[in-house]
């Protein structure tokens, strides 16, 4: 039996469209235009494609865009004036500051110093330990994305056996907040986890979250489990020409698919997603912010 396959593209679009009724009704009944403001600091070329989209989704879904692009050489002083502009302009609802962020600046300073009501990432301290005792916060968006592909899938969480692999701030440790809050028995494997291949072959539910090529194989999974693969790694690709790449999560495909009840494919799986959410975040803090 192959896997389902869960269609990341197709719900982030039917996510986007939510996201623009609820614009539309915030402009004609409120006179608000909710505001995204993105800064990029430095000229990585992964995080100029991540906010070229970003931009042109958040006019898409008909909100205001406000892209600041930073030489890599900002001092962390003029990068902290202009968090505190856009904390204090009325038009911006959504800070997101693009990480990572060039070695010389402080990225935990510089998160904490946005507006936690405008930190549509949710990464400031405050929203972290909201999250972390599940009160209302905003919600980082990646582990949001997958949260509403595995509840549209299976319906309820409650009871279910979730192993996270990996234990980043960004995806991995939110993650496992949202199982839990959802009544998961939740395991964080990483690096250092003894027998890890068994750890991940209990999980009903397996979120793959480390940054490493196809690392999971379908020997990992339990049959039937649902796998959702968070990895976007670009790996050499010779069959395709000389210096081509591809794209490939951190679970193999191939060998999980055999095994897997559902699975989140890589391209069009979570990434679609992130971006969706981010737009349903800056949605939810314009309401926020004006009551
Ligand atoms: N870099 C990679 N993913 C993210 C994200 O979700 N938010 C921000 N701010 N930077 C990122």
């Amino acid at each position: 039996m192959t896997a389902h396959i869960i269609d990341g593209k197709a719900f982030a679009a039917s996510v986007r469209e939510k996201v623009a009724g609820h614009v539309a009704r915030l402009k004609d009944g409120h006179g608000i235009t909710p505001g995204l403001a993105v800064v990029l600091v430095g000229e990585d070329p992964a995080s100029e494609v991540y906010v070229r989209n970003k931009g042109k989704q958040t006019v898409e879904v008909g909100m205001a865009s406000f892209e600041h692009k930073l030489p890599a050489e900002t001092s962390e002083a003029d990068l902290l004036a202009l968090i505190e502009q856009l904390n204090a302009d009325p038009a911006v609802h959504g800070i997101l500051v693009q990480l990572p962020l060039p070695g010389h600046l402080d990225s935990d300073l510089v998160i904490n110093s946005i507006d936690p009501a405008k930190d549509v990432d949710g990464f400031h301290i405050s929203n972290v330990g909201l999250l972390g005792t599940g009160q209302k916060s905003m919600v980082p968006c990646t582990p949001l994305g997958c949260l509403m592909m595995l509840r549209d899938h299976l319906g309820s969480l409650s009871g279910l056996n979730a192993v996270v692999i990996g234990r980043s701030n960004i995806v991995g440790k939110p993650m496992a907040q949202l199982l839990l809050g959802d009544s998961c028995t939740v395991t964080i494997a990483h690096s250092r986890t003894k027998d890890i291949e068994e750890v991940c072959r209990r999980a009903d539910i397996l979120v793959a979250a480390v940054g490493r090529p196809e690392m999971v194989t379908g020997d990992w999974i339990k049959p039937g489990a649902t796998v959702i693969d968070v990895g976007i790694n670009r790996v050499p690709a010779p069959e395709k020409g000389e210096g081509k790449t591809r794209l490939v999560g951190d679970v193999e495909f191939a060998s999980a698919v055999e095994v897997a009840g559902a699975i989140t494919p890589v391209p069009g799986g979570v990434g679609p997603m992130t971006i969706a959410c981010l737009l349903a975040n800056t949605v939810t803090a314009a309401c926020r912010a004006n009551g």
